[in-house]
């Protein structure tokens, strides 16, 4: 089953191949899906991950209606469709409020927490300490894993425990919104976080931002691998503690170079969540409501094995919302019971099937060598 995320970037795809061939009309109809995708994807999320969807929707929206306005086969101004004005330090990405999502937001991925502790937080917050034993604090760290497992919420999270300016773009943001410009917007980014003494950047969705370069692959696409290899090489030499976290739910699609020594050195695979960890994300989202006595979150966990975080989200949200309805009917206080969970769980399907699994497995096989 396609993910809505996977429609959104299929819609993207499209919009792409549309601007290319100078059909602004088929464009803009494309990037009206992406808008809808997203607006769908920011109402099943929550906080901080629902703003970056709906600030995603809006972006799209915006595009469609530059598309909309532009005559089929005129030319390109710049060669670009957004026609926003640079600025020319990349400040635009400094993100100026630190993401809220803290490690105990999230539930499970021990070990990934425990490996980017040591590897990652540790060694920036004492850096002098760090080198005195010859480690070279910053660098790069890729998270990867199947949809809805916390991702981006991970990244999110490492940048809030960090004391360091942090810098945010999706792949399917910056793509979308300075299509055509993407290489130097992310070159600007690149050296925004460098001037810094310190500085965090989080680059969500990069394989849509640095796919694989090949024969049959746009100019513009490789242009803007190739430069981000170059603005990326060199970091850890540099007298900043630069740290750029990727996430990506399709790390095969990423150009290969990006993963050689010097760039992601680290890379995270998180995985679905366990039993506990699902109990925990029912927990998380459950929060304050309250819960009729038929409910035993133990049970429930146990009964979505195939669920990602994302999936267990969007359960406990349905169940709320049929528990509201309810209590506005009868006119009583709003509880949460089992059959209000049971019917969520039928109308929403779980993600996590062994096709889903298995590419990853694969990858981390023919990378690393072991699963
Ligand atoms: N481990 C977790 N702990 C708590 N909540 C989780 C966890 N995993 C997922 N969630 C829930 O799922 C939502 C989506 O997670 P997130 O966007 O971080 O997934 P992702 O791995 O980045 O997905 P994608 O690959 O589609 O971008 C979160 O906002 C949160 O509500
Ligand atoms: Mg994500």
């Amino acid at each position: 089953m396609q993910s809505m995320n996977d429609k959104k970037r299929d819609f993207e795809t499209a919009c792409a191949a549309a601007v290319k061939a100078r059909n602004f009309t088929e464009a803009a109809k494309a990037a009206s899906g992406a808008a809808d995708c997203a607006e769908i994807l920011a109402s099943r999320t929550a906080g901080l991950v629902s703003a970056a969807y709906a600030k995603e929707a809006a972006s799209w929206r915006d595009l469609a209606k530059k598309l909309e306005g532009r005559k089929n086969g005129s030319p390109a101004r710049n060669g670009s469709v957004a026609s926003g004005e640079a600025p020319a330090d990349g400040g635009e990405w400094l993100v100026s409020e630190k993401p809220d999502v803290t490690f105990d937001d999230i539930a499970g991925m021990e070990e990934a927490k425990r490996v980017i502790d040591e590897m990652v937080i540790l060694p920036m917050k004492a850096p002098e300490k760090a080198r005195s034993l010859g480690l070279a604090p910053g660098g790069g760290v890729l998270l990867f894993g199947p949809p809805g497992t916390g991702k981006t919420m991970l990244g999110k999270a490492i940048a809030g425990a960090l004391d360091a300016p942090f810098f945010y773009a999706s792949g399917a943001d910056l793509r979308s919104k300075w299509y055509g410009e993407s290489e130097q917007r992310l070159s600007q980014l690149m050296n925004a976080a460098k001037s810094m003494p310190v500085a965090v950047v989080f680059l969500d969705e990069i394989e849509s931002l640095l796919p694989k370069r090949t024969e049959n692959s746009h100019a513009a696409d490789n242009r803007v691998v190739t430069q981000f290899l170059s603005d990326l090489g060199g970091f850890k030499d540099s007298k900043n503690l630069l740290l750029v976290l990727g996430a990506t739910n399709k790390p095969w699609e990423i150009d290969e170079a990006v993963f050689r020594t010097g760039r992601f050195d680290e890379k995270v695979y998180i995985g679905p969540p366990d039993k506990a960890a699902r109990e925990k994300i029912l927990e998380l989202n459950i929060r304050g409501a309250r819960l009729a006595d038929d409910v035993s979150l133990g049970d429930l966990a146990s009964a979505m094995e195939n669920a990602s975080g994302s999936d267990m989200a969007a359960v406990v949200s349905a169940a709320k919302r049929a528990a509201l309805a309810r209590s506005i009917r009868d006119d009583s206080d709003p509880v949460v019971t089992l059959a209000d969970f049971e019917d969520a769980r039928k109308r929403i399907p779980l993600s996590i099937t062994e096709e889903i699994l298995k590419p990853y497995r694969d990858f981390i096989e023919e990378r690393f060598g072991s699963v």
